[in-house]
């Protein structure tokens, strides 16, 4: 696991071990779920993506990330409407010999290759509604100034150390690997080379003088850490993982590399001879976003939640907490763990020619289309196929179909040609079933749909904290199936407005439609914001009635005054979701061949 079998520790040893009840106290941290429907307890939220490599242009897996990271806040933002109560950042990891390799074999200086990938992950996150507040480079002077600084903590504080390293190391992976963890492979010469078990990246084996920070005190402290808070690392299969592998010793970890061979990075302080290792550097990113290391990173730090693919795992639950905890200061709050998209059946990779390009996607299924797509298929527990045919089906059903359809049926002018939002008749459609008189038309299935409607926020909001938002997405698509089957069932447009029997249930039907519509618009802010805007536009839904805390479910029913009631309609604004079977030449194409 994460021994480094080869390391040979040259230099003096023996600080006294670490644990929870002295300096790394984790008094600071809270626990618990973050507030739902708008309360300002536990208010304050930053969400971190992990920052991106910039040797090649980004693909659909980043983008995955990225909006996993962006519902996660925008449902925040709904919750806690204040802006001062939510931070995002994302951004891009730009040292490394990773990245010295990439611009040399490009012909490019580092600096170069850097400007132009991070500009390409800009401009795709602008594009993708990525609603990040902060966009950070390693490049820049700010994130030095942290990385030099989180240095001189460790140090000052006896952490680190100089040693001799000895052992393999993987550039592409920018980690450390104790043999068990090294396979051999053909290369292109038909040579064998040693490459990485878990990624198949090429490995090369270095012998030198680094500084050596002691990660095996961490050990006890990051167990304690992890059985303390169950939710620390979501879902809990990962959480699991981790504890498992901190059941082996865990050594300490090179966190330097010598200039001469690595130059691309941040100078170690005071000792120019050595550059520190990129996975230090990067991590630290997400102080660096806060304002460390001035006062001011202690209103953001720990309630910070950090979204990572399971690739990087061990970067943020072991390496992370445990320089954190080193530095004297509180693991993040949470960290959310994602699997891989993988193409018809394929692990992603440059040299397999089946990247997918993200920014061809949203230009064929539309911004809100295909983030519904990755977040509605999406499954954080385990690999998710990427297919064409797969996106238009699903779009097309349950965007186009059950949703557009939904809304045209209850706002289209023959069925409604007031144009407002209909009055409820609290006797056709009373709030105790059996109660009815003879007014009464609501059916057992209609009360099943007011009570799944009425709790769906908080199942909603219950699968945010869980970080299974492709759950969420599936329980509002449910909903709106099952409001579609109420629309069905009554038939409004075999009702008569001018009947005095048929309008007041013509005009409940129609209100509840819309109640429920409104409730979807709201709930699917976070992950299509255009296509809610638009629909929530439509029922005439104002833009400070768009949070959690001023949802108000059909308050009708419940006894209340509706604001909604008698309200105009907002203007038509055409196809909700156009269906893309009949629609896109490029797929008629792809079904040819
Ligand atoms: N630079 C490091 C992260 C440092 S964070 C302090 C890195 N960069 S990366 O560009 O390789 O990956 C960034 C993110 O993209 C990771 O969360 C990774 O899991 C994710 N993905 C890369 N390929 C992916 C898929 N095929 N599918 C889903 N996500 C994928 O690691």
């Amino acid at each position: 696991m994460l021994r480094i079998s080869a390391l040979r520790l040259l230099g003096r040893r023996g600080a006294s071990r670490v644990s929870l009840s002295e300096d790394f106290s984790l008094r600071h941290y809270s626990s618990g779920p973050l507030g739902v429907r708008g309360d300002t307890h536990d208010s304050r939220a930053y969400f971190t993506t992990p920052i991106f490599y910039v040797n090649a242009a980004p693909h659909i897996g980043h983008l995955y990330s990225a909006l996993l990271a962006d519902a996660l806040c925008r449902h925040h933002r709904l919750r806690v409407p204040s802006d001062a109560a939510t931070g995002f950042s994302t951004g891009t990891d730009e040292h490394g010999l990773k990245i010295q390799q990439a611009a040399a074999a490009a012909g490019l200086a580092p600096s170069e290759l850097c400007d132009r990938v991070s500009a390409q992950f800009q401009q795709l996150f602008r594009e993708a509604d990525v609603s990040s507040t902060d966009f950070i480079r390693t490049t820049e002077a700010r994130h030095r100034i942290a990385v030099q600084h989180f240095w001189r903590v460790l140090k000052a504080r006896g952490l680190l150390y100089k040693g001799l390293y000895e052992g393999w190391y993987c550039a592409s992976d920018e980690c450390f690997l104790p043999e068990a963890k090294v396979t051999r492979q053909p290369g292109p010469s038909g040579d064998l080379c040693p490459v990485s078990l878990e990624s198949g990246h090429p490995v090369s084996w270095t012998k030198e003088e680094n500084y050596i920070f002691r990660l095996s005190q961490f050990r006890e402290p990051l167990q304690q850490w992890l059985r303390g808070d169950p939710q620390a690392i979501t879902p809990e299969p990962f959480h699991h993982t981790v504890l498992q592998w901190l059941e082996e010793e865990l050594p300490d970890l090179s966190v330097s590399r010598r200039s001469s061979h690595l130059h691309w990075g941040i100078p170690v302080p005071g000792d120019d001879s050595q550059t520190i290792y990129v996975w230090l550097d990067a991590l630290v990113n997400y102080l660096t976003v806060i304002g460390y290391p001035n006062a001011e990173f202690q209103s953001w730090w720990p309630t910070t939640s950090h979204i990572i693919g399971k690739d990087i795992l061990k970067f943020h639950a072991i390496y992370w907490p445990a320089l954190l905890l080193g530095a004297g200061m509180s693991p993040p709050h949470r960290i959310y763990v994602h699997s891989h998209w993988t193409v018809c059946g394929q692990k992603m990779s440059k040299s397999l020619g089946n990247v997918v390009d993200p920014r061809t996607c949203l230009d064929r299924y539309t911004v809100d289309g295909f983030r519904y797509f990755l977040l509605r298929q999406g499954v954080p527990s385990w690999d998710c196929d990427y297919y064409d045919e797969k996106v238009v089906k699903l779009l097309d059903s349950e965007l186009a179909d059950a949703l557009g359809g939904l809304l045209n049926r209850c706002t289209a002018n023959r069925i409604n040609p007031s144009g407002i939002y209909p009055a409820f008749c609290t006797a056709c459609f009373p709030s105790e079933p059996g109660s009815a008189g003879p007014s009464g038309r609501a059916q057992a299935e209609d009360y099943a749909l007011v009570s799944a409607v009425a709790t769906l926020p908080e199942q909603v909001a219950d699968h945010y904290d869980n970080f299974q938002i492709y759950k969420a997405l599936e329980a509002v698509s449910s909903c709106v199936r099952q409001t579609n089957g109420f629309v069905q069932r009554h038939a409004p447009w075999k009702l008569n407005w001018e009947s005095p029997v048929d309008a007041p249930w013509l005009g409940t039907v129609l209100h509840v439609a819309l109640e429920c519509l409104r409730v979807f618009g709201t709930l699917l802010q976070p992950v299509t914001p255009s296509l809610a805007d638009r629909l929530l536009s439509r029922l005439g839904v104002s833009s400070t009635e768009r949070s959690l805390g001023e949802l108000h479910f059909l308050s009708r029913f419940y006894g209340h005054p509706s604001p909604f009631e008698g309200r105009r309609l907002g203007p038509e604004t055409g196809i909700l979701f156009p269906r893309l079977d009949q629609s896109r030449s490029w797929l008629v194409k792809a079904h040819k061949t």
